[in-house]
């Protein structure tokens, strides 16, 4: 079974909008994200694009700032405070990543808790390691969604995790933990990779290295997250970390690249922007 992540996200952002239609009566307008765009970075660009244009679907408002590549540090600190103390704004994002003379960790730091709708600041991710409230990064939220909505049971299940990013291995990691399955993170110097991959039941894949995971490393029955976006060196086109052609006959369920995982991102980080805004207005 392939599962569409467009499908699903295309069916939630639907309900997403129908709640937000309600907002200007309840609260006197809808939420407000900030998204940042620093450089012209293609993949950037088109990430930063998509998320405007599900804004427009969701009826959230999105305003996208674009600074040049050349952007000093303290330049970008300094929009970053001035839009945390803006009370017509909600969430904030800054696209990774960022040029090397600019901090990541410091402009994640900036970010006010309650505007981080990356769910990427120290104290988002402290709460999520203890369990207490707080915006899930959403990229490995969305990776739960799939799987539930695929009626894939987590729970006792062996999960194997390649790669270990804050922005992915980790959180899912910890996601999939919750869930209670038995969670082990592989990734670069891995002893015996193939070896790990084919004891699990539930593999995600997010190390960034195009058609990395090959027929041979997936047992039959095997459910397989794709995270990677990459262009096959081959083709140039769009593909995955997995080799979907090779894989796809063994899997149970495989999510395709495009159409799996980033739209789920998308649509994690709508949810992630109203949940931001309703917090705000109930303080
Ligand atoms: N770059 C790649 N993925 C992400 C993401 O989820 N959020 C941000 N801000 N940048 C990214």
């Amino acid at each position: 079974m392939i599962i569409s992540g467009k499908e699903l996200s295309t069916k939630l952002k639907a309900e997403m909008a129908g709640q937000v239609a309600t907002f200007p009566e309840k609260y006197g307008r809808v939420p407000h994200l900030v998204v940042i765009l620093v450089g012209d970075d293609p993949a950037s660009v088109s990430y930063v694009t998509g998320k405007a244009k599900a804004s427009e679907v969701v009826g959230i408002r999105n305003t996208t700032i674009r600074k040049p590549e050349t952007v000093t540090e303290d330049e970008l600190l300094s929009l970053i405070r001035q839009l945390n103390e803006d009370d017509s704004v909600d969430g904030i994002l800054v696209q990774l990543p960022l040029p090397k003379h600019i901090s990541e960790a410091k402009v994640i730091e900036t970010i006010s808790k309650e505007k981080d709708v990356d769910g990427f600041h120290p104290l988002n991710v402290a709460a999520l390691w203890q369990k207490q409230p707080c915006t899930v990064a959403c990229t490995p939220k969305g990776i739960i969604k799939l799987l539930k909505a695929a009626g894939v049971t987590i729970q006792g299940k062996r999960a194997v995790v390649i790669g270990r990013s804050n922005i992915v291995g980790l959180p899912v990691s910890k996601l999939l933990l919750d869930e209670n399955a038995t969670v082990t993170i592989a990734h670069s110097r891995t002893a015996n990779l193939p070896e790990l991959t084919r004891q699990a039941e539930i593999l995600v894949v997010a190390i960034g290295r195009p058609k990395f995971v090959t027929a041979d490393m997936v047992s039959e029955g095997t459910v397989v997250i794709d995270v990677g976006v990459n262009r096959d060196p081959q083709t140039g086109k769009l593909c995955g970390d997995v080799d979907f052609a090779g894989v796809e006959p063994k899997a149970a369920v495989i999510t395709p690249v495009p159409g799996g995982v980033g739209p789920m991102t998308i649509c994690c980080l709508m949810e992630n922007t109203i949940e931001c805004f309703l917090r705000r207005m109930s303080r």
